[in-house]
């Protein structure tokens, strides 16, 4: 606990710098966010950086002869090289825009697997994906009569990597995983996962949507062949995502919606498509959301990823240690291994959606439902849960507030 505690004090970045970069913390009545896993904040250097874009750089990319048309092919141009840094592509033609994390998906599901599998084939994935990794998947069994298999969790709530090796085989095609879980906190072993299945001729798809906020993420060292996650979770705006895919196997697949910009050459009655990645982003981008994004990585690089995620590290730990004390709880979230900063719970005799509500006449933001996994809050037992996910901009003293208010719920529902 020692540890812990001075990360906690002494985190490595200025805290108090980062907070007042965040105009929710000036609201009167003060809010305790952590919903984090859920969106996170956006400091102003984002929404300023946004803002001059539509005050200064605003035309339709890719398509004006014009000052402002540049200027937003431009913005465009340096986001994606921003974007392709920051995940060490090997080129930029590797990044492609999306909505989010969801989007960034179902492209791969819509191009390459409605493409490449066929009955007797194999998708796996595990208990505690997000929907967005999950539905998707059944999906695509259900076009191409591929069979989808899971693979399980342990009592820790960790993958089980025996069952996924007991599960593997020469019929998998696709080995699709989320390196950071949404409810749990889990973080398996992504390298890994994907040494296993590239040894099985398997395609790797990894939903970093809960990783890459956290912790320095590297394609090219995961050698992973899709990664897919959302800006809005990693401080840039609401409606730009990201794919990342390897070179070889975009240049192959088909596009994933049709429309302007995504052609070469349109004849009556066929096309021929442009290069990657613009192959797969037709219409006008979101360029408003991609300097948003480019600007927040700038934020996340200047704070250090390694900074961020032993001082989230330190968070969630002396979060779960605090929870540990009190009656009645059931903590879901690994205790060994590395974890992300989300943590779900439940607390006896408490819905949580009252918990939840309570939390907030204390001014404590926390998400309470199924945070969209439901197969995984089947496997728990629990219709739903409680979570709280942290973020480099919160602090020991909002743990302790959110505790006390988490006394007062056991009060007020009279939980003795
Ligand atoms: C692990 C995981 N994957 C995918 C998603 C989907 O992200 P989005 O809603 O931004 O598409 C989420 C969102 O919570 C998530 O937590």
């Amino acid at each position: 606990m020692d540890a812990i505690l001075e990360k906690l004090t002494n985190p490595g970045f200025d805290l108090e710098k980062v907070r007042s970069d965040f105009a929710y913390l000036e609201l009167e009545g003060p809010i305790i966010y952590l919903d984090n896993a859920a969106t996170t904040q956006r400091p102003n250097q984002v929404i300023d950086r946004m803002s001059d874009f539509y005050r200064f750089e605003n035309g339709n990319p890719l398509r004006g002869a014009h000052r402002l048309g540049a200027a937003a092919t431009e913005a465009m141009v340096n986001s994606r090289a921003r974007v392709a840094k920051f995940i060490n592509s090997k080129s930029v033609r590797e990044i492609i825009f999306t909505r989010n994390a969801s989007e960034a998906l179902n492209l791969v599901t819509y191009t390459w697997a409605l493409d490449n599998l066929k009955p007797g084939d194999q998708i796996l994935i595990t208990r505690m994906e997000h929907h967005s990794n999950f539905v998707n998947w059944q999906f695509a069994a259900q076009k191409t009569g591929a069979e989808l298999s899971f693979i399980e969790l342990t009592s820790d709530y960790q993958l089980d990597m025996a069952d996924y090796k007991s599960k593997i085989s020469e019929r998998t095609k696709v080995v699709a995983f989320s390196a950071a879980s949404n409810v749990l906190g889990t973080m398996p072993d992504t390298r890994e996962i994907i040494k296993i299945a590239k040894q099985h001729g398997a395609l790797t798809v990894v939903d970093a949507a809960q990783l890459v906020p956290h912790i320095k993420v590297d394609v090219q060292d995961l050698d992973c062949d899709f990664l897919a996650f959302s800006g809005h979770k990693m401080l840039a705006p609401l409606g730009i995502g990201v794919l990342y895919g390897k070179a070889e196997i975009l240049n192959k697949i088909s596009p994933f919606q049709y429309g302007g910009e995504m052609i070469e050459y349109v004849e009556d009655q066929s096309s021929t498509y442009a290069e990657i990645p613009y192959k797969f982003e037709a219409g006008t981008q979101d360029v408003g959301g991609m300097v948003g994004l480019a600007t927040a990585i700038d934020y996340l690089e200047d704070v250090g990823l390694t900074n961020i995620a032993e001082y989230e590290a330190a968070l969630a730990d002396y979060c779960v240690a605090e929870l540990e004390q009190l009656p009645d709880l059931e903590i879901y979230h690994p205790r060994q291994g590395v974890k992300g900063p989300a943590i779900a719970f439940n607390v006896m005799g408490a819905h949580p959606h009252d918990v939840a509500t309570i939390l907030d006449y204390h001014g404590v933001a926390i998400r309470a439902g199924h945070h969209c996994t439901q197969p995984l809050h089947r496997y728990l037992g629990q219709n739903s849960t409680n979570r709280v996910s942290f973020a480099f901009y919160n602090t020991k003293q909002e743990i302790d507030l959110f505790i006390e208010a988490l006394h007062d719920v056991r009060d007020i529902m009279q939980l003795g």
